[in-house]
Order: C-alpha cells, then structure tokens, then sequence
C-alpha cells in the first residue's frame, strides 16, 4: 500500500525557536537551535562571537536560504556590539556559503543599516534593528507564501487532496516563520486537504529524514519518508501529485538552485505531468545573476558523501532546475506561472524587503 497515511502521534508540539538574539551581562549571543543534533537532541548552540556564527554556517548548524539570511544579519550586529570590524565580519559571514543569495543579502541589509548610523552605539543598534525587522519580514513572508501556494495547489489540482512530495527541508527551521515550500503543505495539511507529504531523505545529509520528519511530525501531519531514489517508482506508481521544493538562489532567467537532487526531482514531474512548485520569497530571486550557469554551486566534502567507505566523492551541494521544468515560482508577492524573468522582476519591485546593493 504506497499509499498509506503515517500518522504523528496526536496534537501539535511547539518547536523551540530556530534562532534567537539574547542580551546577557557579559554581552549578546545569538542561540541557534543547532540543526546537526535534531531530531535527537532539541540543544542551543551559543554564539557569541562571528567566528563561532561562521563555524555554525558552515557546519550546517544553522541553514536554509531565508535562515542563513537573517543568521548573518544578527552575525553583522554581534560583531557591531562587540565593538568588531564590521566589514571583516561581514566578508566572513558572506564567504561562508556560496549559493544561498539570503546571506549575503541579509548580511548587506544589517551593514547598510549601520553604515547610516551616527556614531559607534547607534550603529550598533541599527544594526540590530536591520536584523530584528528582517526576521519579522520574513515570518511575514511565510505566511503569505503558505496563502498563495496553497491556492496555487487548489487551481493546479482540483480534486481535493493532495499528495505532495518534498526534498530537503524547507519548514520553520528555515525561516522567521513557518518556512518556504513546507509552510504550503502545512497550510494544505491545515484546511484537510493534505493527504500524504513525502519526504525524500535528502542524501548525504538527511535534512528530510532528520529534520522535515521531525517537523512533520511536530505539526502532526500525514507523511511518510522515502529514499531519494525512490522517487521515480512512486511517480510511476502515480502517487505524487504535486512536488513542492524551496531554493537558495533564484536566477534571472528563473533557473532554481536548490538542494542537490531538486533537478531530477522536476525532471521526473515533467515526465509525469506533475507540477513543480518552488515557494520562495522575493529575497531569494537574484536579479543579478543572469542565468543558471552563473550560479555558484557550493562544492562540499566528500567524507559527507562516502565516510570510511571511498576517499573521492562528488558532493556538490546544490542543482540548477532550468526555467522551463518549473510550473510556478511562489513568492510572497504572488506567483510566476509561466516563470519569466519579467514576471520575476515584477514580484521583486512589489516587495516591501528593503533593497540592498
Ligand atoms: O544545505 P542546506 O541544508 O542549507 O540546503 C537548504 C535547501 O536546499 C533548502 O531547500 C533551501 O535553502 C530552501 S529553504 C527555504
């Protein structure tokens, strides 16, 4: 039975934060619910200085495009109250993953922010200020994401419940809110009408197995995991109605970046005539990136990949899905369907996010 519901053991568990700012005596720190010990351990790492931020970046301790945004904002305000060079701090928090456009973005808004300020405390609180009010905007965002996708959802497939695949993990975890491409199965598992949410497993580092389950399960919804290559038996087996994947980078042209195995994912669906759906807000879109061969692809180690077992590995961490295999890119602001870079440009002027060079 493929088809069979997994249900959560009963009612919603309320996750702890995945990120939060702290004034102690001694100085702030920022706590990030440290994403390499779920599902196992709900543990804080605490981050009192940039260095350890970097670290946590790059440790995927804290991750996912909207996440690592607002994680570098408040990393540009830690340095500042700190009395640090905030440019040093800044450089470092960018370099620190190459794909996800959110950091940088959020890292530029905080700087900006504290390059308007006076004097050395008011830059510092301005900082702070840029950081706070993202993390707000994107809870914001979430919400609205979670509107238009699941409206997205009811046109796309009329027939009342849906079957949704995802891949990697895209929840609260991610986000100021309740996350990109998860918030819209959420929002479908809300209203009665998410049947099955599968979750692939997202080899080498399981972001679905440990981290969408534990939210799904947190949430109580129906869902059920599968091996990444087991995707393309249960399209066949006509069980997927829709797949809905977050990104980190959204290209001019509308090529996505998102977690490695996002690509076959839509190839698959466009074989099956199953729609693809990237939810991801406006601060994702890259204008200024052309096309998806401009996108970096972070390249990392192959111990991830092979462990004991083979020294050499490909370990790229994210793929590039071409315009043409998207049915719609879900922001915010609204939906791109067809996905043009036009209608792209559209959404971005419509949003309220504070633009930064
Ligand atoms: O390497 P990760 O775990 O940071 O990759 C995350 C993803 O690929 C997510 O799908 C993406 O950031 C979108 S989350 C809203």
């Amino acid at each position: 039975m493929v088809d069979q519901h997994i249900q959560a053991p009963d009612g919603v568990r309320p996750p702890p934060p995945s990120l939060r700012w702290d004034e102690r005596p001694d100085g702030p720190v920022l706590l990030l619910l440290d994403q390499t010990r779920l599902p196992a351990e709900e543990a804080e790492l605490v981050c009192g200085d940039v260095p350890a931020l970097v670290r946590a970046i790059r440790t995927l301790a804290v991750r996912g495009a909207p996440l690592l945004g607002i994680a570098g904002a408040y990393g540009v305000a830690l340095a500042a109250a700190r009395g640090e060079d905030v440019d040093t701090a800044a450089a470092a928090l960018e370099g620190a993953r190459p794909t996800a456009v959110n950091l940088g973005y959020g890292v530029r808004r905080a700087v900006a922010a504290h390059q308007g300020a006076a004097c050395g405390s008011e830059a510092a609180a301005a900082a702070l200020a840029a950081a706070k009010a993202l993390h707000l905007e994107d809870a914001e965002a979430s919400a609205r994401m979670a509107r238009h996708g699941l409206a997205l959802l009811d046109e796309l497939l009329p027939a009342g419940e849906h079957r949704v695949l995802t891949h990697c993990n895209t929840g609260r975890l991610v986000s100021g809110g309740e996350g990109t491409a998860f918030a819209v199965a959420l929002a479908a598992h809300r209203a009665g009408r998410l049947r099955t949410l599968w979750v692939d497993e997202t080899r080498p580092l399981l972001q679905g197995a440990r981290l969408t389950a534990y939210e799904a399960d947190g949430h109580g919804m129906a869902y059920r995991l599968l091996a990444d290559n087991a995707a393309g038996s249960l399209f066949a087996a006509g069980q997927v109605d829709a797949v809905l994947i977050g990104a980190d980078r959204i290209a001019a042209d509308g090529s996505v970046a998102n977690k490695v195995g996002s690509y076959p994912l839509a190839v698959l669906a466009r074989y099956h005539h199953v729609p693809f759906i990237v939810v991801a807000p406006t601060t994702t879109v890259d204008l200024g990136t052309a096309d998806g061969a401009s996108i970096e692809v972070e390249q990392r180690s192959g111990q991830e990949v092979s462990g004991m077992y083979a020294p050499h590995a490909y370990n790229p961490a994210f793929d590039v899905t071409p315009a043409e295999l998207v049915t719609a890119v879900v922001t915010e602001e609204g939906v791109a369907s067809p996905v043009t870079g036009a209608r792209l440009a559209e959404l971005c002027a419509r949003s309220r996010q504070v633009s930064v060079s």
